[in-house]
């Protein structure tokens, strides 16, 4: 009998798909995909497949952010209902209001949006380029939705005056400096490598900050042996991948639940009913590209 794997690897060449994953699925879906990586890596490789189909395993913002930069293509979700919590927090009306109470300062929101947020944005930013973003635009004075941690990571970085937003990710947020106390107790010599979306507190406990990949590399270069990740328990599989020899150490609970609802089996599912997929109007495609489109223009 065919297994699942077998059956999606004849589908994809069938039909020219390419699987993309994001680093918080599971070890079997990242094992599935042809490219593994952060919010940034995934929308740079979507822009430029040229395959007809993409299967995007991670939350909906992500596969329509890629249906946002490759409106010719056909964009799939394993799981649509797997929306990110903190993109629910912030929407355009939310946005349009702000926009009055701001009318000088530019929005800059991160991609952890849905699409008709990013309609009203002014560019567009993902962890690994938030501070960039908001260094290179020609504004001093900017709002940034929706995620406070991540804003007062950059606002403590930058000389820009920062308006910031109240979402928050609900995994990173309960991240705790006990937690982190804990793990440093029981391994003195851990590297602490912290995503940006954890609070305040405890980024100050970290030694380096940055997007899941960046904390890939940054492990990867670094000659500790143990390391503290203060992120989404997915990084494991990656991490223990590409770090043969290494330990990595995580908060208790740090999962997204949405992120593990895709399995093998709803990838086949997608890929052999063509159904799932992402839907835009056009306007909204139209208006959201130019935010997306600037963000990946600053980064050259
Ligand atoms: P990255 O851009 O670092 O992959 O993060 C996305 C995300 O959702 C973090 O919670
Ligand atoms: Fe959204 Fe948090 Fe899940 Fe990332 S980890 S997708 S920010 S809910």
């Amino acid at each position: 009998m065919t297994s699942v794997t077998e059956r999606i690897q004849q589908l994809k060449k069938e039909k020219n798909a390419v699987i993309l994953a994001h680093n918080y699925t599971s070890s079997e879906v990242q094992d599935l995909a042809d490219f593994v990586g952060d919010s940034l890596g995934l929308s740079k490789t979507a822009a430029k497949t040229d395959a007809d189909i993409i299967v995007f395993c991670g939350v909906s913002f992500m596969g329509e952010t890629a249906k946002i930069l490759s409106p010719g293509k056909r964009v799939f979700l394993p799981e649509p209902e797997a929306h990110c919590a903190m993109a629910a927090m912030c929407n355009a009306d939310q946005i349009r209001q702000i926009r009055k109470k701001y009318p000088d300062h530019a929005v800059v929101g991160y991609v952890n949006t849905t699409a008709e947020a990013k309609t009203e944005m002014d560019v567009c930013c993902t962890s690994s380029n938030a501070l960039n973003v908001v260094n290179s635009i020609d504004s001093d004075k900017i709002v940034f939705v929706p995620d406070v941690n991540l804003g007062t990571y950059v606002k403590e970085n930058t000389n820009k005056e920062i308006v910031l937003w109240d979402g928050f990710c609900p995994v990173h947020q309960c991240i705790t400096i006990k937690q982190v106390m804990d793990l440093k107790k029981k391994y003195p010599d851990a590297k602490v490598l912290a995503h940006p979306e954890c609070r305040m507190e405890v980024l100050a406990l970290a030694d380096d900050i940055g997007s899941t990949e960046k904390i890939l590399n940054v492990a990867k270069e670094s000659d500790a042996k143990d390391f503290i990740i203060l992120t989404e328990i997915g990084m494991l599989h990656r991490l223990e991948t590409a770090c043969p020899g290494k330990s990595f150490h995580f908060p208790a609970q740090a999962a997204c639940m949405t992120m593990k609802m895709i399995e093998p089996e709803s990838i086949l599912r997608v890929l052999e009913d063509e159904c799932n997929e992402i839907v835009l109007p056009k306007e909204v495609i139209e208006k959201a590209y130019k935010p997306v489109k600037k963000m990946t223009d600053i980064l050259g």
